[in-house]
This record gives structure tokens, sequence and C-alpha cells, in this order.
């Protein structure tokens, strides 16, 4: 059964919803995008988060007092405007209100963000503002399409979700960039991953995700790096490499499809280039880490075998392809302490990253997991892990241990690819960097 539609009611509608009232009378709430008027007509411009409308302010229809409020709006204040939906081929949305009633809640003071080029910096420190323009909509809608494709995908294909923690004793992605908090005296961290806590939970329900914040105290100044950022983590029991990328891989062109199929017209006000993304169909391209490197040399990049890639090799490496590229197989010493070493070749684990298309680099990482509990416990030495600390984990090797493996996929990144953004910062809400704290 449907659940119940508010949206639906007449006097509770919206702008996006105006198509299903059109003749009838409908309240709107709002706030002024902009005012424009002649002696005894005017018009005002009303959004309300779905949209944008034109509403007619004829003073003989709501009378001398309102009409003189009216001319006071300036922009952004709020209001609630009654009338009725007239289709209008004119109209931006094909429809405007014809005004019966205004009621002003507020009249805003003077807006500080106008149709002029502000600097990145004042964007940002005015982000509560921001997010109200046409752009950071768009992207915020496609943000919003992103993570419920990747929900629909997992749960269509019976993964269950299970939330795991962000405080949590262990350390996940390495110990260099972890937040420590002080828990009840005792040391704790914000996440890196969910990781550890999936595993677990794939033991006990087979396919898993968890979908949530996840920190790192990154030092680094990039278009691609948050302390702050939402990680979606698919985890499978009975699992393999080769299995791991084609879960990933049918993912990441789930997300490309549905983006396309419902949000053209955000990715047109963002003026993004949809050829590139129609293109994107699976198996997607796979190339070993060593032969990456190669691809590296020919191109004339001095790249040593064994180091892990920056944001500019990952460019050029992936530079050839037209599709996301999986690179798999890397170094064991650059990797998480988790990752199952190769065995054909005990210098490489059996991790596998997606290099987004366009030069947008890594958006997924994940590989699959050591399950044996002797290679573990040393590789877990190796990094100076306190191994009480991971005890629990390795109970997951002690009873019914399997192949198991997963991924994470990083959501800005995604949103920065997909929505063709230079930097991730715009791509979250309140992004958290480096010398970003507020608002
Ligand atoms: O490659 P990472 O570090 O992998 C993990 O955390 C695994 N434990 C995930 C797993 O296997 N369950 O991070 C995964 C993804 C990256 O590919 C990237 O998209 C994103 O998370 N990511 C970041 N996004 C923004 N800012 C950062 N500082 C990020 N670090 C990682
Ligand atoms: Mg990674």
């Amino acid at each position: 059964m449907a659940l119940p539609r508010i949206e639906d009611m007449a006097e509770l509608t919206t702008i996006a919803q105006l198509c299903q009232y059109s003749g009838k009378t409908v309240r709107l709430q709002g706030w002024v995008y902009n005012t424009r008027s002649g002696g005894k007509i005017g018009f005002l411009m009303l959004r309300d988060g779905t949209g944008i409308v034109q509403c007619v302010m004829s003073r003989d229809d709501i009378g001398e007092e309102k009409f003189r409020a009216f001319k006071t709006l300036t922009q952004e204040s709020s209001v609630t405007v009654d009338g009725e939906v007239r289709a209008d081929q004119r109209a931006s949305g094909g429809y405007e209100l014809l005004a019966s009633a205004l009621t002003v809640h507020q009249i805003a003071a003077e807006y500080p963000i106008s149709p002029k080029e502000h600097g990145a910096a004042f964007l940002l420190d005015h982000r509560h503002l921001w997010l109200r323009s046409r752009r950071q909509h768009a992207i915020m809608l496609i943000r919003h399409e992103i993570i419920r494709a990747c929900r629909d995908f997992l749960d269509d294909n019976g993964f269950i979700l299970i939330d795991t923690p962000i405080i949590t004793p262990n350390a996940v992605e390495g110990t260099t960039t972890l937040f420590k908090i002080d828990y009840f005296d005792r040391l704790a961290y914000l996440t890196q991953s969910g990781q550890l806590y999936n595993e677990a939970n794939a033991m006990a329900f087979g396919k898993v995700y968890c979908f949530g914040p996840t920190f790192r105290s990154e030092k680094s100044k990039t278009r691609r790096h948050l302390t702050e950022f939402w990680m979606l983590e698919p985890e499978m029991a009975y699992c393999d490499l080769e299995l791991d990328m084609v879960w990933a891989e049918k993912l990441v062109a789930g997300i490309v499809e549905r983006v396309l199929e419902r949000r053209r017209p955000q990715l047109e006000v963002l003026e993004r280039d949809t050829a590139p993304l129609e293109a994107i169909k699976t198996p997607f391209p796979r190339m070993s880490y060593t032969a990456a490197v190669e691809v590296l040399h020919k191109a004339g990049v001095d790249f040593e075998w064994g180091g892990d890639f920056g944001g500019g090799d990952e460019t050029v490496i992936s530079e050839k392809f037209d599709q996301p590229l999986l690179v798999h197989r890397f170094p064991a010493a650059i990797k998480a302490f988790y990752m199952k070493l190769d065995g054909d070749d005990p210098r490489l684990a059996l991790g596998m990253d997606i290099l987004a298309p366009e030069g947008y680099g890594e958006i997924v990482g994940g590989g699959q997991r050591e399950e044996d509990p002797d290679i573990l416990l040393r590789r877990m030495r190796e990094e100076n892990l306190d191994e009480a600390d991971y005890q629990w984990y390795l109970d997951l090797r002690r009873y019914g241990s399997v192949p198991h493996a997963g991924f994470g996929l990083g959501i800005e990144r995604v949103v920065a690819w997909i929505c063709g953004l230079s930097h991730v910062r715009e791509t979250i809400a309140y992004p958290r960097m480096l010398n970003r704290l507020e608002p």
C-alpha cells in the first residue's frame, strides 16, 4: 500500500505539484525571489524550494492594503500566497498563479548574496544562505538522487542496511588520519569507515551495507578531500575480488543511469555535458596496479613501483578511457591491514579502486578481505595496531571465516563527477575541510 501523500492537499501543495491544480485555488508558502510592479499590477517570483513560480498580484484582487505590503517585499522575504493556478505557455514550469491573498511573515533584511560574482570564501562563509541559489539547489537534488539510487540498487539486490557506529576504538584506514575524542577518559575515534563492523554484519546477514558520515583528519588541501564525508559501504560474504568489482561497477553505472533518467533539468542548470555520462556502460575496463604504473612511465611520469597514486597520477592513468577504470592488485605495503594478500604474488593485496573518467580520480575503494587469522595478526602487528582492540574482529576469522569483500563509495566524489564540479566543497551542504568548520 502506498504511504499517504500530504503534498496532495491543495492547501499544502508545492510549486513542483502545480500541474495537478490547473484552474483550482491553492496556497503556496515560500520566499520572494524578486518582484516587479507597475501601477495596479505587480509580479512576485516566489520560490518554495521545489521551484519558482510567477504570482500575478493585482490590486483589485488582493486589495489596496495587501498591494502596498507587496510593494515593500525584499528578496528572501517570507510570504504565503493564495491564488488560482493558470496554465501559461510563457511561464517557466508552464504555470502562474493569479493571487487572491497575500500574507507577509517577515520582510528580509538586505540579502548578502546577489547575482554578481562572489569569491569562494565569501560564498562558503554564507553557505547557509548560498544553499538557496539555483546552482546549489541543482547539486543538492542530484546528491539526493544519487543517494536514493544507491539505496534502491542495494535494497533491490537483497542487501540489508545495518548502521555502524561513529564512535569507535578501532582504526580502519591507518592511524595518521584519526580524529581523537575523549570518551569518558578513554581514547576513542570518529570512524574512518564502517567496514570492520560491516564484515561482522555480513557474517550475520550475508549481504549488508552501511551509509553514514566518515571522518579523516586529512591535512591535505585538495579538490577531492573533505574531513567529513559520506560513504556508502556494501559488504558481501562469499565474495571474491572479481565479484566485488562486478557489484561496484553495476552500482556506479546504475547511479549514472538514474541521474540521467530523473535529474536532467538539474544537470542542465549546471551546464553539465551529459554525453560522457550517457556513454557509461558495464563492464568497465580493468587494469592492474602494475600496468597502471607502466602507463605512468609511458606518459613520462616519474613514479616508482610501490608508491601510492596521487590525484595527478590517477588523472593520467584514466585519461585514455571514457569509462570508469577499475584498477586492482595494489602493493600490500600501501594498503590497509585487512586486505587479502594475492595468492599469486604476496607483494600484492587484492584491492581495487574505481577511477572516474574526465580526470575525477578515485570514487570507490575496496577489495577482498584477509580471512586467515594468522596473516591478519601479522599485518596488524606490522601496522602497530593494538591486538586487544581487535579481538572481536579476529573472532570473525575464528567462527566460520569465509571469503568476503566489499567497497566504499565516496558520495561527494561521485556528486562532483556527475555534476561536473571542480571541487568537492559544493557537493555537501556544510563542507568540513582543513580550514573550514563554519557555518
Ligand atoms: O579508499 P577508502 O579509504 O576505503 C575505505 O575506507 C574502505 N574501508 C571502504 C570499504 O572497503 N568498505 O575510501 C573509500 C572512498 C574513496 O574511494 C573516496 O571516494 C572516498 O571514500 N574518500 C573521500 N572522499 C572525500 N574526502 C576524503 N577525505 C575521502 N577519503 C576517501
Ligand atoms: Mg582509497
